[in-house]
């Protein structure tokens, strides 16, 4: 019965860390995608289009990433009941050594990008909050990314929101990253110095990289320009 119990905590490490793996990877494109911005309207409308040209594909991808949140999401929050259960009541108030806050809240934040990420899909994908802003089209008769996320991040609230959103993604990695490379037995004696700073490298490049774009728009960096 322990073994089972051992075998199936294991799959769900398994299963946390290989989907955070994947779910990384898919932040740091769309990373990379959105500093596309910075070449100006044509470059992110042409982007944001060729990720759209094949209905295919993009729903195959789009259920793969469903998938993959609801496993990471799921076996996350079924490690910490069970390791909460696992736990004895008189161990409860002992100190973590070892812990960081980061690595102590990881359901807390895991929580709030949830809605983050909702409320993000409304906003840019379905388009449902901003609905006045985001069906324009550029002289391509492309969908004008550009002038949509131009006119949200001129609302300082909607900017907030997004900094705010972006630094508990990256808050969440900068634990998720090192973790996943434990439970995938990827740390050798010697390296988790630098492991754990390749998570904290790596958080930091995609919150400087998200936030940019809304931090440009409230400084006039980014501005609106005819399509
Ligand atoms: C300031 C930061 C961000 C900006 C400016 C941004 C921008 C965008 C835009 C414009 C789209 C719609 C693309 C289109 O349909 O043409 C999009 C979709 C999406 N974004 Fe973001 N994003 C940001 C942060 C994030 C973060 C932090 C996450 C995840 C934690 C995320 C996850 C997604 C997802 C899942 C989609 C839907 C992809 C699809 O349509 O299949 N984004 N984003």
């Amino acid at each position: 019965m322990n073994q089972l119990f051992f075998k199936s905590s294991l799959v769900k490490k398994y299963v946390v860390a290989l989907t955070g793996v994947a779910l990384y990877g898919f932040l740091l494109i769309h990373t990379l995608g959105n500093l596309q911005i910075f070449l100006g309207s044509a470059a992110i409308n042409a982007y944001a289009s060729l990720l759209k040209a094949s209905p295919e594909i993009l729903w195959g991808f789009r259920a793969g990433l469903l998938v993959m949140v609801l496993a990471h999401g799921l076996c996350a929050a079924l490690l910490a009941i069970e390791n909460r259960r696992a736990r004895p009541a008189a161990y409860e108030r002992i100190p973590k050594f070892g812990s960081t806050v980061a690595s102590r809240t990881m359901l807390g934040t895991g929580s709030v990008i949830l809605i983050f990420v909702a409320y993000h899909i409304f906003h840019f994908t379905v388009r449902a909050t901003h609905p006045d802003i985001s069906f324009f089209h550029d002289s391509h008769g492309r969908h004008d990314v550009y002038s949509m996320v131009v006119l949200s991040f001129k609302q300082p609230a909607l900017s907030l929101f997004y900094i705010v959103g972006v630094a508990c993604v990256c808050f969440h990695l900068s634990h998720g990253v090192s973790s996943a490379f434990y439970s995938l037995g990827m740390v050798f004696a010697g390296y988790e110095r630098l492991i754990s700073r390749f998570a904290l490298a790596v958080s930091v490049f995609i919150f400087c990289g998200m936030s940019s774009v809304p931090i440009a728009v409230m400084f006039g960096i980014l501005k609106l320009v005819p399509s």
